[in-house]
């Protein structure tokens, strides 16, 4: 099982999902309320309430510093099996609860092991579950321990079956593989019924074609539209008053229109970036300097000084 989490523990892992540190508090929340995960959160939950929220794979901890501006009232625990990412998140923020798991634990025996509490109100996993060897079996760990709701953002196909396999399904990271598992959305609504009978579940469906980025290695028909692959937003509400409902809405994420001030001292940290670059593919071996937009952050990012043999690689 580990040789698929071990890339989590790449050094390059922290700082890669630490981009929306740049971002200021204005900027930050913007980014955060572009994603059809935040906007459910902020749809459902009442921002004045005292819950305690568990993050699972919060990596570096910038959703822990939306959270404090915007549910000033919550407890939050952020949770992940990545060594360098909790370090990074601890040394920004010291007066966090965070906290380093293991793949193969229970996240139940990991909160218990920490003395956190076993049933947090929300459970809140963004890209986590995609990435998993068993991604149904680990929702359905979410869907148990949370009091009353989960919020997750995963990939999704509306046709064809899931390939469970991640030798068959899988994305390289830093130096090695993982799953990258696209889920049936039916497969997905069924099995978060099944966890929970009385739950009421909303899909917010951003469709999106996944085949044929981010280094993916998946299936030939996750590369055409047809199949209608999605970056899914799920929700699984147990206090409801509408038991059984199902609601599937599409709603594309929203690039985040960030102030005039952060895209004026972007554009500029980018271009001075890229002038290094040439500089330093003027002393010493060729480099790609590629300018890239990352859906997933929401920032304009910069593969910045890697050599061609090392970006081939
Ligand atoms: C794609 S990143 C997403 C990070 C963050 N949620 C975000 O959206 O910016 C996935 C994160 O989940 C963590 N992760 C993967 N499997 C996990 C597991 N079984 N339990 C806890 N964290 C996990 C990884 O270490 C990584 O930090």
């Amino acid at each position: 099982m580990s040789q698929w989490y071990d890339d989590w523990q790449h050094q390059r892992h922290a700082e890669a999902f630490d981009g929306r540190w740049q971002l200021d508090r204005r900027n930050l929340i913007r980014n955060q309320e572009g994603f059809n995960d935040v906007r459910l959160l902020n749809e459902r939950i009442d921002q004045d309430r005292s819950l305690q929220l568990l993050e699972v794979g919060c990596a570096t901890g910038e959703f822990y510093r939306y959270l404090r501006s915007r549910y000033p009232y919550t407890r939050y625990y952020g949770l992940d099996v990545s060594g360098p990412a909790i370090a990074r998140a601890k040394q920004k923020y010291a007066e966090g609860t965070f906290i380093m798991g293991e793949p193969a634990a229970s996240i139940s025996a990991t909160l218990r092991l920490h003395g956190l509490p076993e049933h947090p109100h929300l459970v809140y996993a963004k890209d986590v579950i995609q990435h998993q060897t068993e991604p149904l079996a680990f929702l359905s760990e979410l869907i148990r321990i949370a009091e009353e709701t989960v919020i997750v953002r995963c990939r999704t196909r509306d046709v064809g079956h899931t390939e469970w396999d991640p030798e068959r399904s899988c994305q390289y990271h830093y130096e090695g593989w993982m799953p990258f598992i696209v889920l049936n959305l039916q497969e997905l609504i069924d099995a978060a019924m099944a966890e929970a009978l009385r739950a009421e579940v909303v899909v917010y469906r951003s469709h999106i074609v996944l085949g044929g980025t981010h280094n993916r290695f998946v299936p030939k028909e996750l590369f055409v539209a047809s199949t209608g692959t999605a970056e899914t937003a799920l929700g699984v509400f147990k206090r409801t008053a509408h038991s059984g409902r199902v609601t599937i809405a599409d709603r594309l994420d929203q690039n985040p229109r960030y102030t005039w001030d952060y895209v004026l001292k972007h554009a500029a940290r980018q271009a001075w970036d890229a002038l290094r670059v040439c500089r330093v593919r003027d002393a010493g071996p060729p480099v790609v300097a590629q300018f890239q937009w990352s859906r997933s952050s929401g920032l304009m990012q910069h593969d910045q000084g890697r050599s061609v043999e090392e970006a081939r690689s």
